[in-house]
């Protein structure tokens, strides 16, 4: 089964008006000649309206890096639901990434409700999964995968699959320069993509799963070729327009080729 690739730049909490305008504006730019691959951008949440209108009707979709796991808004100060970011026009939202399950305590529960709370709202979960330098060394990433995915098909259900993404992201390899390799990669979305088959195999053909960690220009082309890697979920890279595109040229390559 062919799955379109996806690019989806985290920006993370980066940005302000004229660097996004300008950002936007070069990816915009390329996207018609980049047309079998589905390019993302998930700016920080104050700037997704202005982005939304950067973007206009350029092939570009937009997503939000979180959202409140409450199935109603209310009285959850700071939160944002996820029909709010619907409204301004996300499409996808991230979930369960390593800087929030680190540094803002999400545990595998707390990321199950939001990958439903997201779906709720009609946004496409991209799933964040990945193991720690620790976990790698101790022989556990197998282990660490299975649960951190098996939590969600728990609660949401494998056919909840046809409507979400999964980033295999190694905590290692983010931020740090020191990508996944190729064989590494290939090893843990084989088994990440083995999990879903236990479930249904339709599933696993059809779920899009990006690695995420240290993707740049030079390593793209070789970390896509691995079959079951089906893009790149992209941080310090998605700030430069010109490393963002040849990241994007990588996978248009790759889906080409
Ligand atoms: P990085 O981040 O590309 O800067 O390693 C990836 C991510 O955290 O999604």
């Amino acid at each position: 089964m062919k799955r379109r690739k996806l690019i989806a730049g985290n920006w993370k909490m980066n940005g302000s008006h004229k660097a996004n305008a300008e950002l936007v504006a070069a990816i915009a730019a390329r996207a018609p000649e980049l047309g079998l691959v589905e390019i993302l951008v998930c700016p920080p949440a104050v700037y997704l309206e202005s982005v939304g209108r950067h973007i206009g009707n350029a092939a570009v979709a937009l997503g939000a890096q979180n959202l409140c796991e409450q199935a109603a808004p209310g009285a959850f100060t700071g939160e944002l639901h996820g029909a709010m970011l619907a409204e301004v026009g996300c499409r996808y939202v991230i979930v369960g990434h390593s800087e929030r399950r680190a540094l803002y305590g999400e545990d595998d529960s707390r990321v199950a409700q939001k990958f439903l709370a997201a779906q709720a709202c009609g946004l496409t979960p991209i799933l964040c999964v990945g193991e720690t330098l620790e976990q790698r060394q101790s022989g556990q990433t197998e282990d660490v995968l299975e649960l951190q995915l098996g939590k969600v098909i728990l609660a949401a259900g494998i056919q909840a699959f046809a409507r979400a993404v999964i980033a295999y992201e190694p905590v290692w390899a983010i931020g740090t320069g020191h990508a996944a390799t190729p064989a590494q990669a290939h090893e843990a979305h084989a088994f990440l993509r083995g999990q879903l088959r236990g479930h249904d195999a339709k599933i696993a053909d059809s779920t899009r799963v990006l690695y995420g960690g240290s993707v740049k220009a030079d390593n793209a082309a070789v970390l896509f070729a691995g079959e079951d890697v089906d893009g790149g979920l992209i941080g310090g890279a998605s700030l430069k327009a010109a490393d963002f595109l040849a990241i994007c040229v990588a996978a248009q390559a790759r889906a080409a080729g």
